[in-house]
């Protein structure tokens, strides 16, 4: 297996990861038992460290990462949850029969030292996702269906909202993969993160009031890379633009619970933009200041 099918390999495997993560994501907002949902979002944590390990193979073999999906593997299911439960453990099975047989392929060592973490890891979320088809068969006797507030205005804003999220998420992990800069990397993965947290609340919103989440499918084309400066600008300007959508919206919503969710999202996309702003004043001085230097250095 040469370089070339080994990247091709480990972009599978991320776009595998990826489907995994946004099946789990359905289920951990349409299911609204919080013991099983908690679970589900540790597992689907752990497959994001594993779309991290195969992506980051991709570029130390100086692959380009892709963070694309594999629109077939996503199974949402339902309406029972044991349904829903139930396609996890097959996208369990398919990875750990995928892997396995990867295993076979790769000569890499360290790909295949990976490839056996991974199996191990996926062995251990079938047990649990067959043991929460046993909870979630309980729970359901238990819980009655909660009053919902079913409003299909403001799933359509909490669904566009939710959109854009993922959109961030994908923008800003493919310049944690692909920047040199390490302060850079380390905010793109930190915004990617919250921006995550934000596609939480806004997806078990949209699951409580009784509605169906949208992560569908988004722009997963690797954008041509800008210079630094270009790039964290625009970033600037869109985390403004964002915060300024949340505030508006929250202007015009009653529910107070909502307008708390959009007061806290606008209050941390404020914050991404100054971290931003930050690093790029910063990034401007040690530029201005480096050329300084080299004048003021020769006789
Ligand atoms: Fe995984
Ligand atoms: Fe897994
Ligand atoms: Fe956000
Ligand atoms: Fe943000």
């Amino acid at each position: 297996m040469d370089r070339k099918e080994t990247i091709n390999l480990l972009l599978y495997n991320v776009a595998l990861e990826h489907s995994a993560i946004v099946q789990y994501l359905y289920h951990i907002f349409l299911i609204t038992d919080g013991n099983i949902t908690s679970e589900i979002e540790e597992i689907a944590r752990q497959e994001m460290r594993h779309l991290k390990w195969f992506a980051q193979k991709v570029v130390q073999l100086g692959g380009q990462v892709v963070l694309d999906r594999l629109e077939d593997m996503i199974k949402v299911g339902g309406p029972e949850w044991t349904d829903m439960l139930s396609m996890d453990v097959m996208a369990e099975e398919e990875a750990i029969k995928v892997y396995s047989q990867q295993l076979e392929l790769v000569k890499d060592d360290s790909i295949k030292k990976l490839l056996e973490r991974v199996i191990k890891d996926e062995e251990h979320h079938r047990l649990e996702f067959s043991e929460l088809i046993e909870k979630a068969r309980e729970s359901r006797l238990i819980v009655m269906e909660e009053e919902r507030s079913y409003d299909p205005k403001t799933i359509q804003v909490l669904n566009k909202f939710l959109k854009e999220e993922y959109q961030t998420v994908i923008n800003y992990l493919y310049q944690f993969f692909h920047s040199k800069n390490c302060d850079y990397k380390d905010i793109m993965l930190d915004l990617a993160i919250e921006s995550m947290v934000h596609m939480g609340k806004l997806g078990e919103k949209v699951g409580e009031m009784g509605g169906m989440p949208d992560i569908g499918r988004i722009d997963f084309s690797p954008k041509p890379l800008k210079s630094l400066q270009e790039q964290v600008k625009a970033e600037i300007d869109y985390e403004q633009e964002t915060g300024g959508e949340y505030g508006k919206e929250m202007e015009k919503i009653q529910d107070t619970e909502l307008k708390s969710l959009f007061r806290f999202i606008e209050h941390q996309e404020d914050y991404h933009r100054q971290k931003l702003l930050e690093f790029f004043k910063l990034m401007n001085r040690l530029t201005v200041g480096s050329l300084k230097d080299k004048k003021g250095g020769k006789p």
